[in-house]
């Protein structure tokens, strides 16, 4: 593991609990009387960021847990995880303006608070008790694979962001990336690319 990229990561939970902040602030921006564009675009934009953050958890976390200590939770972790793909898979065969748009996203909505909760509640405090003297090296292997899962959709994260809140929500965006070490462990040169591509699609 680089060591760089280790120093800057934070903790695997306190990173997972970043990446739910990050996700319930775009819930909390969600309403159903937006134009559709502002709608698609935060949609757009949760959903890629639930897809990698359920990833994530499915390829290190939950393993890492579960050699450990393995709750009732830890066995519908996943199937919860798979719900809330379908529901995502169904918001996008519907057009914003449908009427099961807004109703689909608040299922979504719904889904993924009660699964925050009890990761948050349950899960999150589990590891840091039987996973104290790893917590560190999985946070840094979590970075890792964010960057390869993130890198090939970077534009429909800040397209995504950029239409939900015109370009000021780069500044939320690249915040949340930097808070999950995406755009901190970038060369400079790809920082500054990832903020244009956003500004161009902002203007859009
Ligand atoms: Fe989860
Ligand atoms: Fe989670």
């Amino acid at each position: 593991m680089n060591t760089f990229l280790s120093k800057l990561s934070p903790s695997i939970t306190d990173m997972i609990r970043m990446d739910h902040a990050h996700v319930m602030t775009a819930f909390h921006q969600y309403e159903a009387g937006s134009s559709p564009r502002v709608k698609k675009g935060l949609v757009d934009s949760v959903s890629v960021a639930l897809e990698i953050h359920a990833q994530l958890e499915e390829e290190i976390f939950y393993p890492a847990l579960r050699a450990v200590e393995d709750t009732d939770f830890m066995k519908k972790s996943v199937p919860e995880h798979d719900e809330m793909r379908r529901l995502i898979g169904q918001l996008r065969k519907l057009e914003p303006g449908d009427a099961k748009y807004d109703e689909t996203f608040y299922e979504l909505m719904n889904h993924v608070i009660h699964h925050v909760a009890d990761e948050e509640t349950l899960l999150l405090p589990a590891a840091e008790r039987v996973l104290a003297d790893q917590l560190g090296e999985l946070g840094a292997r979590m970075t890792k694979r964010r960057l390869q899962l993130a890198a090939p959709r970077t534009g429909e994260i800040a397209g995504g962001m950029a239409r939900a809140m015109g370009p000021g929500a780069l500044v939320a965006g690249a915040g949340a990336l930097l808070a999950c070490g995406y755009l901190l462990a970038r060369p400079r040169g790809d920082r500054a690319a990832w903020v244009r591509r956003g500004q161009k699609t902002a203007q859009r």
